[in-house]
C-alpha cells in the first residue's frame, strides 16, 4: 500500500446511523390560509416574515432540487438509494406547491413578492440551472456540483426542520396553528429524508473539497437571499410604517426561541465540515414520523381551521 493509499485508509469516514432510515413517500396534503393573519405569529411581523422567506425560496429552489435529481437517477446503481430519491424528488415536489399556494394569500394582504420571486427564479433558474455546456466531463462536473450544493442545503433544511418540530416558544405566542402545521409538516418531512441528498452526494463524488466548497456557496446564497427575503417583506408590509430588518433583530428572535438562535446556526457549521458529519447523526426520525402521523396538513384536515382547533 503506498503512502497515499494509507493517509486515505486512515481518513475517518461519514458514519450512518442505519435506524434513523426508513422509507419515504409523498404525502397528499391540505391547507387552507382564509383565516391566517398577516402576522401569523402575534405581535412580531420580523419573526413572522423571516419565515415567511420559505414560500418565496422554496418553492423555486425545491422546483430545482427535483430538476437536478432527475437528471441525476440513471447514474444511481444502488436500488435502495434510487428508491431513496424518487421518495425525496415526491416529497419536493409536494413541499414546492404547498408554499406557492400561499403567495396567492399573501398578495390578498398586500405583500406581492413577485419583484423577489422574479429575482429568486432567475437565481435557481438561470444562474444553476442547466447550462449549455458540452457533453461529457464538463457536464458531469457541473452536475457533481449542484448535487454537493443541494446536500449544503439538505443540511440546513434538516436544522431548521429539527428547529421547528421542537419551537415551543411559537406555540406559547400564540402562532397560527394553520401555518405551524405546514412548517411542521414540511420540517418533519426534511428530517425524515435528510440523509438522502448526503447519501446521492457520497454517491456520485463525496469529494471532501467539493463538500466544503459548496457549503461555502451555499451557505452564503441563502443568507444573501434570506436576508433580502426579510428586509423585502419588512419594507412592504402594508401595516408597518418603517419596517425594517436588521442581524440584531434576526439575534434576538433567536434568544427569545420564535427564529433559531445565531449559536445553534454557528455550530451547525463545523458539524457539516466534519469528515465523519453524516445527516443521520442529527435530529430525530421518529420525532418526525411521530408528528407526521398526527399532522392535520399532512392527513387532509385543512378544513375547520386545521382539524377543528
Ligand atoms: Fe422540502
Ligand atoms: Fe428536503
Amino acid at each position: 500500500m503506498s503512502n497515499t493509499q494509507q493517509r486515505q485508509h486512515a481518513r475517518p469516514a461519514p458514519a450512518a446511523i442505519a435506524s434513523e432510515h426508513t422509507p419515504l413517500k409523498a404525502r397528499k396534503v391540505a391547507f387552507a390560509w382564509e383565516g391566517t393573519p398577516l402576522h401569523w405569529i402575534p405581535g412580531d411581523p420580523f419573526a413572522t416574515h423571516t419565515i415567511n422567506v420559505l414560500h418565496l425560496l422554496l418553492p423555486a429552489g425545491e422546483r430545482w432540487f427535483v430538476h437536478v435529481y432527475k437528471q441525476v437517477l440513471p447514474l444511481i446503481r444502488d436500488d435502495r438509494l434510487r428508491e431513496d430519491v424518487m421518495g425525496f424528488i415526491g416529497q419536493e415536489a409536494v413541499h414546492s406547491q404547498a408554499h406557492d399556494d400561499v403567495l396567492p394569500h399573501l398578495r390578498e394582504q398586500g405583500l406581492d413578492p413577485t419583484p423577489y420571486t422574479a429575482q429568486v427564479d432567475w437565481f435557481f433558474e438561470k444562474l444553476l440551472g442547466d447550462r449549455t455546456l458540452p457533453p461529457g466531463k464538463p457536464r458531469a462536473w457541473w452536475l457533481k456540483e449542484r448535487v454537493a450544493l443541494i446536500a449544503a442545503i439538505e443540511h440546513y433544511t434538516a436544522f431548521l426542520g429539527d428547529w421547528v418540530l421542537n419551537a415551543e416558544e411559537l406555540d406559547r405566542r400564540g402562532a397560527d396553528p394553520m401555518m405551524l402545521d405546514l412548517l411542521r409538516w414540511h420540517g418533519a418531512e426534511e428530517v425524515e429524508h435528510r440523509s438522502v441528498a448526503f447519501d446521492l452526494f457520497l454517491h456520485v463524488d463525496g469529494s471532501y473539497r467539493r463538500r466544503v466548497r459548496t457549503w461555502a456557496a451555499a451557505f452564503s446564497a441563502l443568507v444573501f437571499l434570506w436576508q433580502r427575503g426579510a428586509r423585502f417583506f419588512m419594507e412592504n408590509d402594508p401595516s408597518l410604517t418603517d419596517g425594517k430588518a436588521s442581524f440584531g433583530q434576526f439575534y434576538r428572535a433567536g434568544s427569545r426561541g420564535v427564529l433559531p438562535s445565531t449559536p445553534a446556526m454557528l455550530r451547525s457549521i463545523p458539524r457539516y465540515l466534519s469528515r465523519t458529519y453524516h445527516p443521520s447523526q442529527e435530529g430525530s426520525t421518529a420525532q418526525a414520523v411521530a408528528y407526521l402521523a398526527n399532522s392535520p396538513g399532512a392527513n387532509g384536515l385543512a378544513d375547520g381551521r386545521n382539524g377543528g382547533r
